[in-house]
């Protein structure tokens, strides 16, 4: 078989149309399958909430915060599905009157947004249903939305390449064998994975294609405001870490001290920048496809803002 990064471009989006129609999955009827959540499971694997790291918890601890993390994973990837969307409804419009195969790649990936962010809210509604109350996510997609959006299209399709490729990702991780792992949740990385694998060669399309059309000093401001996109997900990200620490401790049921807190809240965060940032920054596909269109220096300023994210 053809690997499909070789293939010219109009037969690329032609096969992201063909595995689209072939892969397409109901919420209902395929990720759900009228179970519910047990809290006797993990529901993100180690690899992902980074159990190891929270050292002072039990074993039982560390399952709640995979379920913690479990909520936020669906209510993270709500809000960058968000943005997501309204890019490609906006990118389409480049192909209105030309290639319709493009169009329709387009046109499915949106649709495909929009079923995917009425999962998450399913599964955090769900997750709600057997996890203690108090729990908060206060993050506005729409407002997020309206602010990357301010950004160049360049910026938001790296971002976005770098996001759909760590959904990829993530569902490696989620095929480890790990009898406590949730058997819904596995269905979400499962499902989840067969749409975004079109996302992510679809980004590529349209970020080389936007690319073809910049200038040199407009691909040099790209790159800062890439910069400032994946600083301004780590904000969202401390944020949440606190919340999601602070709402452990909470509803832990043992007293935790002050340094265990803040422990706590700082493994909540090397979690979160692994799964929402490092592990598609650090994908092999991203940095090949950003070392195509940037300079070294421009790949070096991006690499030196990631590392200030450790
Ligand atoms: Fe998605
Ligand atoms: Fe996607």
């Amino acid at each position: 078989m053809i690997a499909i990064d070789t293939l010219p471009e109009a037969q690329r989006y032609a096969r992201a149309v063909e595995s689209s129609k072939r892969v397409r999955w109901d919420i209902e009827k395929d990720v759900i399958r009228g179970r519910r959540f047990e809290t006797a499971h993990k529901f993100l694997p180690d690899g992902l909430s980074l159990a190891a790291e929270f050292t002072t918890l039990s074993p039982r601890e560390r399952r709640f915060v995979s379920q913690i993390q479990g909520r936020t994973y669906a209510n993270i990837f709500g809000l960058v599905e968000r943005f997501i969307n309204a890019k490609v409804l906006e990118l389409s419009h480049d192909h209105w009157f030309g290639d319709q195969v493009a169009l329709e790649a387009l046109v499915r990936f949106s649709d495909e947004e929009l079923k995917h962010q009425a999962l998450f809210r399913r599964i955090d509604a769900m997750i709600g249903d057997v996890l203690p109350s108090g729990y908060r996510f206060d993050v506005d997609a729409n407002a997020v939305a309206h602010a990357v959006l301010g950004k160049s299209t360049w910026a938001v399709l790296a971002l976005t390449l770098d996001i759909e490729l760590f959904t990829l990702l993530h569902y490696t991780q989620s095929i480890a064998p790990d009898a406590e792992l949730s058997e819904i949740f596995r269905d979400v990385f499962l499902y989840h994975w067969k749409e975004e694998s079109q996302h992510a060669i679809l980004d590529e399309l349209e970020l080389v294609r936007i690319d073809a059309e910049l200038t040199a000093d407009e691909r040099d401001r790209a790159v800062d405001e890439l910069i400032q996109l994946v600083a301004a997900v780590d904000g969202i990200l401390k944020a949440q870490a606190s919340a999601d620490a602070g709402y452990f401790v909470a509803t832990c049921g043992r007293p935790v001290n002050e340094a265990e807190a803040q422990a706590i809240d700082a493994s909540f965060l090397r979690a979160y920048r692994w799964q929402y940032i490092h592990s598609g920054a650090r994908h092999q596909r991203f940095g090949t496809v950003l070392s195509s269109l940037i300079t070294d220096r421009q790949l070096q300023r991006i690499q030196a803002a990631l590392v200030t994210l450790q």
